[in-house]
């Protein structure tokens, strides 16, 4: 069997106003079409995965009635929702998933992805995981590398240990390298054996069980006994506070995949994007012929290049370039287009503020 683990922890300030710590931007329609959620997508491009069974979800456990009433809307019965008191970043949430999918003598492959990316061609995706199944049975631990499309510094990057030209097979993995700086990158991409960590995954439960026991063993007992002490109500399975709260906050790429020897990467071109910022959502959205994405209730005349968006009053925009403009309940964001990452900076001095 394959299981989804679909990681929805993250907080995704850097779409503030829209992305807030009580509503992360996994929980909003962002692609470009539909109103699905980020979550929902997720989930939905895995229709047609062979042996594809019901999918565990970790989440915040403040979030748990959002995660269960979009898996709801979607009509998907999950396997669980593990609740996490605290987020512990990902080698923990993989841990805990492990643990559950393995907990009645099973032993399925894992497909361990981030709630919040977008991937435009969903066939491709599929495709590649199911050419990843055979070694990830045999117990490689496969990671997903997203062909480089620029030298970006936002994301960490894989080194093959041979060329990935049109590879259809996991290579071994030689390195990880976590956000190079713009010059280092550029070396990178010119070598043509690097790719983007994408963060998604796939393993038998029992092999990254086998590895997070030989190289983290601390998160692997934390976890252990904050799932001997869960409470389950509903498909919700809470993890007990203080053992969890224990556990070393680090992430599944850190704890394993720079550390083993069992890694491979399988390259993946797919439209892919962590919607890491404003900018990179207008990028890899679908845009007019004056370059504008529009979504709710907006007018664009004359406008071009820019990224508007309503919730809920009419936003126009007339004769301007480059911004974007996030209309919400209680805040508007104009900014420019190539300063969108910095409202990461405002929400941190905003929370100092108060
Ligand atoms: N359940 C859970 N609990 N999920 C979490 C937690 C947690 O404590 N922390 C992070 N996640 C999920 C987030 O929801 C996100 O989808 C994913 O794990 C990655 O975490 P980020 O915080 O977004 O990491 P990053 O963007 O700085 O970098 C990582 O992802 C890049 C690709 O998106 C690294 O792995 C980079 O190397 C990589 O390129
Ligand atoms: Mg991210």
């Amino acid at each position: 069997a394959l299981v989804p683990v679909i990681l929805c922890g993250g907080t995704g300030t850097r779409l503030w106003p829209l992305s807030r710590a009580s509503y992360p931007k996994q929980y909003w329609p962002l692609a470009s079409t539909g109103e699905d959620t980020l979550l929902q997508q997720t989930q939905q491009r895995l229709a047609g995965l062979p042996g594809l069974g019901a999918p565990l979800l970790i989440c915040n456990e403040d979030h748990r009635f959002i995660v269960a009433e979009q898996l709801r809307q979607i009509g998907v019965e999950p396997q669980a929702i593990l609740l996490e008191p605290v987020g512990r970043n990902t080698a923990p949430a993989v841990a805990v998933a492990a643990l559950q999918a393995t907990a009645h003598g099973e032993d399925p492959l894992l497909l361990v992805l981030a709630a919040d990316h977008v991937i435009r061609d969903a066939a491709t995706f599929r495709a590649k995981v199911t050419a990843g199944m055979a070694a990830a049975e045999a117990g490689q631990l496969v990671t997903f590398g997203i062909v480089p499309t620029a030298p970006e510094t936002g994301y960490g990057y894989i080194e093959a240990a041979q060329s990935l030209l049109g590879a259809n097979e996991p290579v071994p993995i030689a390195r990880f390298v976590e956000k190079p700086d713009r010059a280092t990158a550029e070396k990178f991409l010119a070598t043509g054996r690097f790719t983007w960590n994408s963060g998604m995954f796939l393993f038998k439960a029992s092999a990254i069980l086998a590895e997070l026991e030989r190289l983290a063993p601390e998160v692997v007992s934390a976890c252990r006994s904050s799932l001997e002490h869960d409470s389950a109500d509903l498909d919700f399975l809470r993890l007990e506070r203080e053992a969890f709260a224990s556990c070393p906050s680090v992430a599944l790429d850190v704890a394993v995949m720079e550390r083993t020897d069992r890694g491979a990467v399988l390259p993946l071109e797919a439209g892919w994007s962590d919607v890491g910022s404003w900018s990179a959502l207008w990028e890899t959205a679908d845009q007019d012929s004056d370059g504008n994405v529009l979504r709710g209730r907006v007018i664009s005349e004359g406008s071009s290049n820019c990224y508007l968006r309503s919730e809920h009053r009419l936003v126009v925009g007339l004769g301007v370039e480059d911004l974007v403009v996030v209309e919400t309940d209680d805040v508007v964001l104009v900014a420019h287009r190539d300063r969108a990452q910095e409202v990461k900076a405002i929400v941190g001095r905003l929370e100092r503020e108060g």
